[in-house]
């Protein structure tokens, strides 16, 4: 801490968003302008977030980042872009330098990418502490140009990102509208991905032919899901929601060379989400699972529901793995007979359960 009569800091926690409708592709790299618009629910902050503090005192010297309590030699591209934009933007030249420390309540490994709430926490701190003109729309901006997913982050509930006018994120439904929504996921690799999506989804746009395909439905989809969100309809929900998915890691293998995030357990979990769904005969949908640029599943599942499928995930999935809450089996599998596939031992590192989230918060 300073002890400097002019110094002020802002802290900011915000949570992960998961994808519904898949942003992939930019016309901008620098402004991050996307070539579709994309939809998401923010995660509950409760159970993981990112929690950035920025300071500034006119004794500061430089800008400095510290990630979990260690300063970093130097700061990211991205992050200097953000901090750039905000000394442009500042007024009266108040802004010398900041001090950025921040961290994550959930770590690396839990397959869920941080780097949305941490530009997201970042971008809404620095318009906090510099009283920047129009403070949502400028938080959005700048969580964009940090990393593109992270403009959704910026609110909570179910959250669209434009792809026209000024390429902005908007809450369409807050996270009260569906309670009973619940995401579980399921870690079956925690180790980095091997092409990061902003080389992958530059790479997409290069070669792939099915890239146009999928953009041209894109908007069709998103009314589709929007419809179905605003009358809880989980059948078309769950449907749509998978269906992106799979279009999603279609381009990626029309990529050259092709990008392949799914390996065999995520294909396991594929199978065993529709035979389950299939179960009882009459094809209502009870879980749907979504893939980002990595193999691990994030499963929407509505509340009634959990117990039953933890009971399916725990024999399917057995583990010797301590990260993994051990359920009471509840006979789940006896109930189940036409689920035919194989059980996958020790595959599974971690399980996280978690809702929606009703965006960002501000503490200091
Ligand atoms: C597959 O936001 O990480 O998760 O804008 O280059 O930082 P950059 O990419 P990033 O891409 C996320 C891709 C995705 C889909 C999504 O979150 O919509």
């Amino acid at each position: 801490m300073s002890n400097d009569t002019d110094h002020r800091s802002v802290t900011c926690q915000a949570s992960p968003n998961i994808a519904l409708i898949k942003y992939w592709g930019k016309r901008d790299d620098e402004l991050i302008i996307p070539d579709n618009d994309s939809l998401s629910i923010t995660l509950d902050l409760n159970d993981m977030h990112s929690y950035t503090t920025v300071s500034t005192s006119s004794s500061m010297t430089s800008d400095t980042f510290y990630f979990e309590g260690i300063q970093q030699t130097k700061l990211s591209r991205r992050m200097e872009k953000v901090l750039n934009e905000v000394r442009r933007r500042a007024k009266d030249s108040e802004m010398k330098f900041v001090e950025i420390r921040s961290h994550n309540t959930f770590p690396a490994s839990s397959g869920l990418a941080s780097s949305a709430s941490a530009y997201a926490s970042l971008a809404i701190a620095l318009t906090n502490l510099f009283h920047l003109d129009d403070p949502q729309s400028t938080a959005a901006y700048l969580a964009r140009i940090g990393s593109g997913s992270a403009v959704r982050s910026v609110y909570g509930g179910f959250v669209r990102w434009s792809s026209q006018g000024e390429c902005l994120s908007s809450c369409i439904y807050p996270a009260e509208h569906w309670p009973e929504l619940r995401l579980i996921v399921l870690i079956f690799n925690s180790s980095k991905k091997a092409v990061s999506s902003t080389d992958a989804m530059q790479r997409t746009r290069e070669t792939s032919t099915l890239f146009q395909a999928r953009l041209s439905t894109i908007n069709d989809k998103i009314d589709k899901l929007i419809e179905a969100i605003k009358n809880k309809d989980f059948n078309t929900f769950a449907k749509i929601v998978m269906m992106d998915s799979s279009q999603f890691h279609a381009v990626c293998m029309d990529t050259y060379p092709p990008v392949i995030y799914l390996n065999e357990q995520s294909k396991h979990l594929i199978d065993l989400v529709h035979a389950y769904n299939k179960a009882d005969g009459n094809e209502t949908m009870k879980v749907a699972y979504t893939f980002d640029a990595g193999p691990n599943p994030f499963c929407f599942i509505r509340e009634e529901h959990v117990e039953e499928f933890l009971g399916l995930l725990q024999y399917f999935y057995p583990t010797t793995n301590d990260n993994v809450r051990k359920q009471p089996m509840a006979n789940t599998v006896e109930k189940f007979p036409s689920i035919n596939l194989a059980i996958m031992p020790n595959v599974l590192e971690g399980i996280v359960s978690t809702k929606i989230g009703s965006g960002p918060k501000i503490i200091s």
